[in-house]
């Protein structure tokens, strides 16, 4: 399996694969790579001839230096990792920040159409423009066929394909299911960094979410958001964010159902330090 470190290298790659009529898949990763992201490729295997999975930690898109410098970064297992499911068709990209900003990381500032104002916009500033800039950077460099996103960060998702939808970007955006712990708990690179007793506790969150969406059908979205609070805050371990019933295109909370409307709960929880985020589609 090939690991490339410059686009320089790479764009040789790619131009070998395209001269081939090979098709290309891409899964975006800051590494750190657990079944969820495994799950994003093997769907982009089954689709492509070929898959670029790019592994790079965006400081652009962290908005404290401190959760920059924590978060997991092994390479030499996520290419072990990688090896399993397919060392003649998986590329690896690994750049540094200066191969990819050359010279100091700067953001460029994108209008997501007010997407990135609800939920994670709101506590985490700037933090969508960081990933607009990386994800805008990695579709100009490979130039895949098909792009390969979780819905584990739904937001982010609907973000990338308004970005595409706006520049005009030739990729389709494919959209992964959410993979999860036997315990429920969304899988996520920042659950390694969990102490125990909060690992035991994290799965709660799903545990809510399930519920909520068990309640949706009979209750009001501000009834259920009450009832989603009153729960945190008799928890002694995790601390709730947010809670936000919203619509699943808008994104905006909901403030009337409508049956013609898709709606998803949306929320985020400090277990410690650590933020964990989930959603779930409620109808
Ligand atoms: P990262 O958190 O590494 O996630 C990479 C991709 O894996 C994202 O599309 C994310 O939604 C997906 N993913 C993570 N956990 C998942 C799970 N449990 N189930 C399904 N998909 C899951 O998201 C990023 O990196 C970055 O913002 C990135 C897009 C790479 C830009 O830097």
């Amino acid at each position: 399996m090939e690991v490339y470190s410059e686009k320089q290298q790479i764009a040789v790659a790619i131009d070998a694969l395209r001269a081939r009529k090979q098709t290309l898949g891409l899964v975006p990763t800051m590494g750190a790579l657990h079944k969820g992201h495994l799950q994003l490729v093997k769907k982009a295997l089954q689709d492509n001839n070929m898959v670029i999975v790019s592994i790079f930690v965006n400081p652009t898109q962290f908005n404290n230096t401190s959760d920059l410098k924590a978060y997991p970064r092994n390479l030499e297992s996520d290419i072990a990792l990688l090896k399993t499911l397919g060392k003649n068709t998986i590329l690896v990209y690994a750049p540094t920040v200066h191969d990819i900003y050359e010279g100091r990381p700067v953001l460029q500032k994108f209008d997501f159409d007010g997407l990135d104002f609800e939920m994670e916009g709101k506590y985490r500033h700037n933090h969508f423009n960081g990933v607009g800039t990386i994800v805008k950077r990695f579709f100009e460099i490979i130039k895949p066929d098909n792009a390969y996103f979780g819905e584990k960060d739904f937001q982010q998702l609907a973000i990338i394909r308004k970005l595409v939808d706006k520049h005009n970007i030739r990729v389709n955006i494919i959209g992964c299911k959410i993979h999860r712990e036997a315990s429920g708990l969304a899988m996520s690179s920042r659950n390694t960094r969990l102490k125990p007793e909060y690992k035991k506790a994290a799965p709660f969150i799903f545990e809510i979410l399930t519920a909520a969406k068990n309640q949706f059908g009979t209750k009001s979205a501000t009834k259920i958001a009450h009832w989603v609070e009153k729960q945190f805050e008799k928890h002694s371990l995790l601390k709730l964010e947010y809670f936000v019933i919203a619509d699943a295109k808008t994104l905006k909370p909901i403030y009337r159902k409508s049956n013609k409307n898709k709606y998803r709960a949306f929320i985020a929880v400090y277990a410690d330090d650590i933020r964990l985020i989930d959603n779930i589609a409620l109808n």
